[in-house]
């Protein structure tokens, strides 16, 4: 399949040409990958059986994991899912953003959108182009992220391009993802709670703005019991996680070095705080550093594990390490994404 690109730096009438062609190709049930704040999306007519089915060949995505829907407004999640006055009090403080609803579905939404599923989760991105996209295309886009299944969110086209070049009609360089993580997911539960299913910007002391009753599904942190169901499907496949063995490390700098010493490898990678770059580089001059900016600056860590999880990928380390985050705030995200890329292989110094 041939793939084009439209670059889009800003939103002029040209670019807004660009984005009604790519919109043409959604309503045609083909595939457009699209730039959100959290990570790049793979998308198509969620209402279209076929479009969708295009998406998990694409991904070479499991049929049963299913799909978020992306809309352009809150109210558009009407025709599509059995929307509740938590669900408006959700929209009204955080959409458009980088929050993702689950709901009870309409048949309007294809089962295998949904991934056979009676639920659905919505979406409102925040980000300008998939906004636009949404809206010209007049119907909701459903799109996981734009990576090949077992490979990390793309936060960047040339991550993209890697992964779908050639499996898609059109891809849209909007540059960098702001936030660089997968959206938060929350599922309305009966009884006026939220579940969080998913950690991301959108923190669990956000969510406690909207309701007295937030529990956190045992699976952002813990690993799944066998036999356990997961709530989000997703929660059941192994993640991204790298070719070399990820080890993070939950302790003092000192501490951490010590560890790497007493087992000691060549060709290791570290991806450590800015703070502790000295530290790691003067004890392993062999090693490859990869900063992860200021400890205290989780939005660029963030921004940034994906891609350094990518480029560590790229080369051939026996074992990288990586310091545990804290769980707070943000830091969850990080967290989450980074327990699973480590298959859990936590070091208690
Ligand atoms: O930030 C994001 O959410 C990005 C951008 C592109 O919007 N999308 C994204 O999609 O991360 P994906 O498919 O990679 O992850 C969506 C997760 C999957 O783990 C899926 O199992 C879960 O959401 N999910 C989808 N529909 C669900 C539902 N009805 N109930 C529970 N979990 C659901
Ligand atoms: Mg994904």
């Amino acid at each position: 399949m041939t793939t084009e690109i439209f670059k889009i730096n800003k939103l002029g009438s040209d670019e807004r040409k660009l984005i009604e062609r790519a919109s043409e190709i959604i309503k045609n049930g083909g595939l457009v990958v699209f730039p959100t704040e959290t990570v790049y999306g793979l998308g198509a007519d969620a209402t279209n059986e076929s479009a969708s089915k295009k998406i998990y060949e694409a991904k070479g995505r499991p049929s049963d994991n299913p799909l978020i829907i992306h809309i352009s407004e809150a109210e558009m999640a009407e025709e599509y899912a059995y929307t509740n006055e938590l669900y408006y009090r959700l929209a009204e403080k955080f959409m458009p953003g980088p929050i993702t609803v689950v709901l009870r579905a309409k048949q309007t939404v294809p089962l295998a959108t949904r991934g056979g599923l009676d639920t659905v989760a919505v979406r409102c991105p925040a980000n300008k182009i998939a906004n636009e996209l949404i809206r010209l295309s007049g119907v909701p886009i459903a799109a996981p992220s734009a990576n090949l299944s077992g490979t990390p969110s793309p936060t960047s086209v040339n991550h993209v391009i890697d992964d779908m070049f050639g499996r898609v009609d059109v891809i849209i360089d909007g540059g960098n993802s702001d936030f660089g993580l997968e959206s938060t997911i929350v599922k309305i539960d009966d009884d006026g709670g939220l579940t969080l299913l998913r950690p991301g910007k959108i923190t669990v002391n956000d969510l406690f703005q909207i309701s007295d009753k937030v529990r956190i599904a045992d699976a952002v942190t813990d690993k799944l019991k066998e036999g356990e169901l997961a709530i989000s499907p997703g929660m059941k496949y192994r993640h991204y996680a790298p070719g070399a063995p990820l080890i993070l490390l939950d302790g003092e700098t000192a501490a951490s070095v010590e560890y790497i010493k007493s087992n000691s490898k060549e060709n290791i990678a570290i991806i450590c705080y800015d703070e502790d770059v000295f530290e790691f580089s003067h004890n392993f001059p062999n090693a490859q550093i990869y900063n992860f900016g200021h400890r205290e600056d989780l939005a660029n860590q963030a921004r940034s594990l994906f891609s350094l999880l990518r480029l560590a990928d790229k080369r051939d380390f026996s074992i990288i390490y990586a310091p545990l985050p804290v769980k707070d705030g943000i830091g969850l995200a990080l967290y989450n994404r980074m327990i699973r890329a480590a298959a859990h292989k936590i070091i208690k110094l």
